[in-house]
Formats: C-alpha cells, structure tokens, sequence
C-alpha cells in the first residue's frame, strides 16, 4: 500500500466500520451447485440472510434492482442466478422479522416516477420503524428500457441531470410535512394542524410533478440516500445528494484514491469531508487457516467459474459465440465483432474498443501462461472484490481500512445464499469488536443512527432544475 494516507480537505476517519449485505439475486458470482445453494427468491432465503446480518450487527440489508433478466446473445443469461422479487415488497416482509437492520432498496430514476417512488420508500420507512433507505441508480441496462412505454432512452449525462432533479424532488415530498403536522389530540378542532403539509410541484422535461405528500416525517425524518454509479457525473451527484456511496473500488490503495475524490468533490460541493460514507461492494472467503482460505477460494471460484461460464464471459466481449473453444486452452485467435452500439443502449461492450481490449487481453493472457478459465477467473469484477484468508488475517486488514479511513465499511455479496454470512458473523464479526472497528451492539433504532447521520436538514427548491 502506498504511504500516503493524507485525505485532505479536514477529512476525519471514524476508525469505525459498518457492515452491509448485499442479496444480490440475477448475477453470476452467487454459487448455485453447491450442495449447501437454496433459493434465490423464496422468502425464507432473503429471512435467513438478513436475521443472520443483524445477528452480526450489520447496518443495512441491500436489493439490488434489475429489471430484467440479464441477458446473453439475446436470451436470458442461462448460467446466472435469477429472480429478484420487487425489493420493496421484499423489504416490508423483512420489516417485520427484523427490529434494528436498514432496509436498502436499489430503485432507479430513470424508468420510475418521484411521486410514486418517494411515497413507497416513505411507506418502507414508516412500516419499519425509520429503517428504509434508496439506493439511487440511473441504470445503464440497454435492455431495461425495453419493458417501458418510454424504451431506451436518455443518454449518460442526461440521466443524472434528470436523476438530480428526482431525488430533489423526492426530498421535497419527505420534507413536506411539518415535524407537528399531526395534532389528534381531543381538544384539537382539526386532526392534521393548518398550513403544515405543503404541496410539492415540479415542472420538469419528463415529468409534471403537482403532489399533496400524503405521509407524516418518519423516525429517521426520511429514507437514507445511497448511490452506486462510478462515472465523474455520478460521483458529483452523490457528492451533492447521498449519504453513502456503495462504491466499486474495495482494494486499499484504490479506496483511498476514491476516498480523496469523493472528499474533494463533496467539499466542491458545499458540504463537509465527512459527510459522505462510502461502502465499497465485496465478496469474502475466509476460514480458520490462510491456507485452508486458499483452499476454499479455489473451490468458490472453480463454481463461480467453470468452463461454460469462462467461455460466456468472453463471448460477451468478443460478441460472438466461442463454444468451439477450449476452456482450459488460450484465448481465442478469432477477432471480436465490431459493431457500434449507442451509449443510451446502455453497458453493452462498445465495438469500437473490441479489437484493441482482444489484442490486449491475449498479450497479457499469453505472458502470463493462463489458459481461458485462469484469465476469467482474474478478470470478473469480482476478482478484484475479494478478501480471501484467516478471520484474523481479514480482520486486520480491515482494521488498517478503518484507521486511514479508506471506507466506512463494506457491503458483502455473499457467495452463498442463505449461509454466506454465517462465518463472518460469528468469526469475523468477533475479531473486528476485539481491534475496537466494529459496533458491540446497535446504537440506535433508526439506519440513520446507525451510520451516525445527523437527521436531514430541509431540502433546497427545485426551482432551478425545473427544465429537467
Ligand atoms: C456498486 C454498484 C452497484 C450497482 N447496482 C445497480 C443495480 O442494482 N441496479 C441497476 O440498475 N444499476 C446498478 N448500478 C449501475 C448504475 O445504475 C449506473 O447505471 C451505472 O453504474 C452507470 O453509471 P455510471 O456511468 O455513473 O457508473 C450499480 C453500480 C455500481 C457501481
């Protein structure tokens, strides 16, 4: 790691970390052939997962949002796990099993509309006690658009642009209501006091928004804001409008690079250094010894990856079918491809770039001596996402984390549903609370208490972002 811990900008760390879990449903790093995989989507796999979590003190229960299935050569993605019941749904069942866990639902601004979406997240928060949070993403699935009356549309910069113009307008729904805006006492003539819920309007290219808010603060006031998008124009959103990143950069000298520019465009911003939280996603693989860790990794990731999935990783990029080649041989010598897709079309792999990603990943395949499946195994987003040793050895590391204040904690995408937090809770979870970086018991009821958030102050008008 580098030497250079300087944050900068009168950056504070806790010292502190904060655990989440992240049920990832459609994906491909969640292990389905081993003889301990259940459910992806019956109840009792989401019930397991997240009274385990809290069991181990964890802030926050994450959804992921996809709105389709993932797709691969036009048609569904055959070797990923699917499902995905509607997070909020979800959610609310969870509300009333758990008592302390945030409940994290993953739900995108551009296919749905802010009055509709504010009033569910509100209605999450109410029913669990202060316990909801949005994870706000502008989807970049070319195929999500397709199952809206509104199909692919909006590029890049544009999504956040009318992103920010939702969440404000979101706020402003949640803030709507005075804190003593219900009077119900018997000698009060009107059960909700005069002038104290205001309307909320918003003129924007999209949508008209002219909305009476129909639901009072709640414990937190409202929902907690995370966001996940890792471009300048996402970075600069969250910097203005979360209060937690769910960040893709976990290693410690990346985390730190991160960490100094979310800091420095939140200060650009008008807001404090530390008024940011980021949790990186991750993905654990621990046991006793280091060595019995090594072990374990192989076997997850011989799962994770076996020769059809090495294969379709790289037809993804090649965009075109490579079942004639060996797994366990080198890369393919045929050429990717190219076509152009537009960016409002979403992730999919640019043609443009093809060739020269093909020509890279075969040089550094052939120096390296990897065949198909050991390249993949090093290329998935995941690779980089793993902590893989001894509790002990994990639980330092984790500790340098918190002393330099790379992250304020870490969302974990369990490997394994429904027991994949099993050892951390109960091996990891002790070996943080002895180096003093990991709460001993839940501080508060509400998320918001949890991650140490100060309660909302009222949200700006909208005023001028009403052309988005
Ligand atoms: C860690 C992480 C998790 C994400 N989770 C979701 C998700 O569950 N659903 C979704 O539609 N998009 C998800 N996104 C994608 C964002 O919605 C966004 O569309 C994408 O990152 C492109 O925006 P960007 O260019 O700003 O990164 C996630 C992104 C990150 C970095």
């Amino acid at each position: 790691m580098s030497e250079n811990t300087d944050i900068g900008h009168g950056f504070v760390p806790s010292g502190q970390l904060q655990l989440g879990v992240f049920f990832q449903g459609v994906n491909s790093g969640t292990v389905w052939k081993a003889p301990e995989s259940g459910s992806q989507t019956d109840f009792e796999s989401f019930r397991q997962l997240a009274q385990t979590a809290e069991r181990g003190l964890f802030a926050a229960f994450f959804l992921g949002e996809g709105l389709r299935l993932r797709e691969h050569q036009g048609r569904p993605h055959a070797l990923d796990v699917a499902g995905r019941p509607d997070a909020q749904t979800m959610l609310a069942a969870l509300a009333a099993v758990t008592n302390k866990i945030g409940l994290v639902a993953t739900q995108n601004t551009t296919y749905n509309d802010p009055a509709h979406l504010a009033h569910r997240l509100a209605s999450l928060d109410l029913i669990s006690g202060g316990r909801a949070a949005w994870n706000v993403v502008t989807t970049d699935n070319a195929w999500t658009g397709a199952n809206f009356r509104r199909g692919g549309y909006l590029d890049h910069a544009d999504r956040y642009v009318h992103a920010e113009a939702f969440v404000q307008t979101a706020k402003r729904i949640w803030d709507s209501w005075e804190a003593e805006a219900i009077s119900a006492s018997e000698t009060a003539a009107t059960w909700s006091a005069p002038d104290s819920i205001r309307p909320v309007q918003h003129t924007g290219a999209h949508y008209t928004v002219d909305y009476e808010p129909r639901l009072p603060r709640t414990a937190q006031h409202r929902p907690v804001l995370f966001q996940a998008g890792d471009s300048p124009e996402g970075r600069d959103f969250a910097a203005r409008q979360a209060d937690v990143i769910f960040s893709a950069h976990p290693g410690l000298d990346a985390a730190l690079i991160f960490r100094r520019d979310i800091v420095a465009r939140t200060v650009a911003a008008g807001r404090g250094a530390n008024e940011v939280q980021i949790m990186p996603a991750s993905e654990f693989i621990l046991a006793a010894t280091p060595q019995e860790a090594r072990e374990k990794q192989a076997w997850v990731r011989s799962l994770q990856i076996g020769p059809e999935q090495a294969i379709a990783y790289l037809e993804q990029f090649w965009g075109r079918e490579l079942s004639g080649y060996d797994p366990d041989g080198p890369l393919p010598d045929i050429d990717p491809v190219v076509e152009e897709t537009s960016e409002t079309r979403g992730s999919g792999f640019h043609g443009a770039k093809a060739r020269q990603l093909a020509d890279q990943w075969r040089a550094e395949a052939l120096d390296k001596g990897l065949s198909i499946r050991q390249f993949v195994s090093g290329k998935t987003s995941r690779a980089d996402a793993t902590f893989s040793g001894s509790y002990t050895e994990i639980a330092d590391l984790l500790a340098r984390y918190a002393a330099v204040g790379a992250v304020d904690g870490f969302n974990i995408s369990p490997w394994l549903i429904p027991t994949g937090l099993d050892d951390i809770v109960n091996h990891l979870v002790p070996e943080l609370q002895a180096r003093g970086v990991y709460p001993t018991d839940y501080v508060g009821t509400t998320l918001r208490e949890h991650l140490g958030l100060p309660l909302p102050q009222r949200a700006e008008s909208s005023a001028t972002l009403s052309h988005a």
